[in-house]
């Protein structure tokens, strides 16, 4: 399947699954178990900011960045249906707010050298081409700016729950466009292993500043954790969400 199939086939499905992610992967949240931005603190002050969210959902991380004071909200996604929640959600905010619908692979109008922060929210890993979306986001940010981005680890999904405990089902070094378990098949992820990530970033102009993947687990295991995608028994053996803070040279 080539580029425009699988996003065209990943549009389709959003579409129809969008409502049950309202605000669910959303700031101060970096995502599933890990740690909230108001413990790492990685964005420093917003006030006056101007910042990007590349998949920005509902616009909840938008309304987060808004009510901190930043002095432009931007975002893009791919959904209609995600981009008619975030108009609903952000129509209040006092700074100026644009948003496109459009794929992060290329760029809908959005200027160079303008930002003080990106940043992407379990969104980033949808991304068809890692290196042009990375390429696009260095050019859309002032030199200095930050890009900071949170996704479900890639060691994660290759991991299973049995009866008895835990079977390596799926090759962690092998890349490649899949079809996803969690959507029943009705969308095609690209896997990658945290280095591609790390490396793309470099070779994209960023200089890496933090990678996070601690896990931060809740006091209450909840009944039927163990066959949960996102369960606390599995999040003691293997990370479940990694964050990366960079720099753009
Ligand atoms: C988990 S949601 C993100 C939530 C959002 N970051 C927030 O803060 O509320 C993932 C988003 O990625 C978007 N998406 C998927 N593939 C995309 C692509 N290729 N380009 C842009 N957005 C994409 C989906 O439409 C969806 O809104």
């Amino acid at each position: 399947m080539d580029t425009k199939a699988i996003l065209s086939m990943n549009k389709a499905s959003w579409e129809q699954s969008a409502e049950r992610f309202f605000g669910r992967a959303a700031l101060p949240e970096f995502g599933p178990f890990a740690p909230t931005e108001d413990e790492l603190k990685l964005f420093g002050e917003i006030q006056d900011k101007k910042v990007l969210d590349i998949g920005c959902g509902s616009g909840h991380s938008l309304k987060y960045m808004g009510d901190k004071g930043a002095k432009e909200l931007w975002g893009l996604d791919l959904t209609t249906k995600q981009i008619e929640t975030a108009r609903e959600v952000l129509h209040s905010q006092s700074p100026p707010v644009t948003l496109f619908e459009s794929p992060m692979e290329v760029n809908p109008g959005i200027p160079s050298d303008y930002f003080d922060i990106a940043y992407s929210i379990y969104a980033l890993g949808w991304t068809v081409d890692l290196a042009k979306t990375l390429t696009h986001i260095h050019r859309y940010l002032k030199p200095g700016g930050r890009l900071v981005f949170s996704w479900e680890h890639p060691m994660h999904d290759r991991v299973k729950p049995t009866d008895s405990g835990y079977r390596f089902e799926q090759s962690y070094v092998t890349e490649g466009p899949e079809y996803n378990e969690a959507w029943h098949k009705s969308v095609i992820i690209h896997h990658r292993k945290l280095s591609t990530y790390i490396n793309t970033l470099i070779e994209a102009g960023f200089e890496m500043e933090r990678v996070i993947d601690d896990v931060a687990l809740p006091e209450v295991v909840p009944e039927g954790d163990r066959y949960k995608w996102y369960s606390v028994e599995k999040a003691k053996l293997v990370p479940v969400t990694f964050i990366i803070k960079a720099r753009k040279k």
